[in-house]
């Protein structure tokens, strides 16, 4: 299937290998290594940046160009036309929906919003103050021991029930690691609301009273739900197919997806936006963070700011941008002290020469943590909040792979250990 080929050939082995190369539709091209094993070599890209360890037709990034594709559309198209749950719905199948097909997804996900009631018996086992990613990580993997005789993982329709299932569960679970921490009561989810209203209202709501929430509040946090639906293989989507493909429960899978997201390199980051935030403390104290942010002896980085992949700017970032001014706006509070510290903050960044040099703009977390922060989530609710929305990009990467022929991930390694010795006489 391969018409360009590459040639490898190596100092010593009086050989060259002919390697198949595929194009993809948009992006690079990948050289096929998978024959190297059996001529005894292996290739060595730690960190994963040459490698591509799948072949998928969910989401496309161009890092250089600032673009993100679901399934071929722009994101920015998305998030101004479209909404989380057709975003899901998009990940999923691979097209946007019918009228009709649109409104039997959204039924399909208010039927699955509750969880079981022997799931409260699971939070009262830990403690108050423990960290909600702690919390979400064992009981999304909990589910896996209510949905697990009727999982069968070759049958298309039982994956896409799994998929429905922690999609719409996610929201519930994620609002009770919140009330727990407060020592509220639990609220039910209310079916006539949206998504995101139905989640702001399970996290703001009482028994005693009703939270109002602004529809402007609401349309922010579908699209910090839907800007972070997927990212094609990062660490988190990455480790949710490395678990699948052993053939693993989709809940066990998306659970180990949420640990690899908690860190702050990763899903951690919008926290640490927020930290850095509270540790700059004032306007005054501004520019001296931004002279440890450039000094290369000191550690210390601007959180919030520069990504791996875009280099040029995040487009996600661009569109949370905006919401983050309604945001303040509508909360009128464009004088809340942090802030007014993050507004200076990006507006030096975007105007200083070592930000400018280095293409560091702020990226999707500095928005989202502001939004967030701004419309009363605590910080560490912020990386759940990233889980919640990363949640149908994990199940449709696991989807996919379970679709087509997959093997168990199993990487191989350069060993440098001792080479083979002798157990001691003693
Ligand atoms: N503050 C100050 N200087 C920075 C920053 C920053 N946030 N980020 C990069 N630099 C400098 C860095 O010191 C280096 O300078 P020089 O060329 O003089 O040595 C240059 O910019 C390039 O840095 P790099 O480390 O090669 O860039 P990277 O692509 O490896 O790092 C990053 C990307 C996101 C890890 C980094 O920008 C960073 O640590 N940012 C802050 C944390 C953050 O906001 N992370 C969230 C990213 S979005 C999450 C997601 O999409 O999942």
């Amino acid at each position: 299937m391969a018409e360009k080929k590459a040639q490898l050939s190596f100092d010593g082995i009086n050989e060259s290998f002919d390697l198949p190369v595929y194009e993809g539709t948009i992006g690079a091209d990948v050289v096929d290594v998978s024959s190297l094993a059996g001529k005894g070599v292996f290739t060595f890209d730690p960190g994963f940046m040459s490698t591509a360890s799948c072949e998928s037709k969910i989401t496309y990034i161009d890092g250089d160009k600032g673009v993100l594709l679901y399934r071929g559309y722009p994101i920015e198209q998305l998030a101004e036309k479209s909404d989380f749950l057709e975003c899901c719905y998009l990940l999923l199948n691979g097209e946007l929906p019918s009228a009709q097909q649109k409104e039997e997804f959204n039924s399909s996900i208010k039927y699955h919003t509750m969880v079981h009631e022997q799931m409260h018996s699971f939070f009262n086992g830990f403690p108050r103050h423990a960290h909600p990613m702690a919390i979400m990580v064992g009981v999304v993997g909990a589910l896996s021991a209510f949905y697990h005789d009727n999982m069968q993982i070759s049958n298309e329709h039982h994956r896409m029930d799994a998929a429905l299932r922690v999609i719409a569960k996610m929201p519930t679970l994620a609002a009770m690691c919140y009330k727990y921490s407060v020592g509220q009561p639990f609220i039910y989810p209310d079916n006539t609301l949206s998504f995101s209203e139905n989640f702001l209202h399970m996290m703001f709501s009482t028994p005693c009273e009703e939270s109002k929430i602004s529809p402007v509040l609401v349309d922010a946090m579908d699209k910090i739900f839907l800007l972070h639906a997927d990212h094609e293989q990062n660490a988190s989507t990455s480790t949710v197919r490395l678990a699948g493909s052993t053939g693993a429960n989709p809940y066990a899978c998306v659970s180990s997806g949420i640990t690899a997201l908690w860190g702050p390199a990763h899903g951690g980051a919008n926290e640490a936006v927020l930290k850095m935030l509270s540790e700059i403390g004032d306007e005054s104290q501004i520019d001296k963070f931004i002279a440890r942010a450039k000094d290369k002896d000191d550690p210390f980085r601007l959180m919030g700011f520069g990504h791996r992949v875009y280099k040029n700017f995040d487009p996600r970032a661009t569109v949370l941008r905006e919401a983050c001014k309604n945001v303040l706006a509508e909360l009128q509070m464009e004088d809340d002290p942090l802030l007014k510290i993050a507004i200076k903050l990006e507006k030096i960044a975007l105007e200083d020469e070592y930000f400018i040099e280095r293409n560091l703009y702020p990226n999707v977390d500095f928005y989202s943590g502001i939004i967030l922060k701004a419309i009363g989530i605590p910080i560490g609710m912020f990386t759940v909040i990233f889980a919640t929305g990363r949640t149908p990009g994990w199940v449709a990467h696991w989807h996919e792979m379970i679709s087509n022929p997959f093997k168990i991930g199993r990487p191989r390694q350069l060993y440098t250990g001792p080479t083979l010795r002798d157990y001691p006489d003693k």
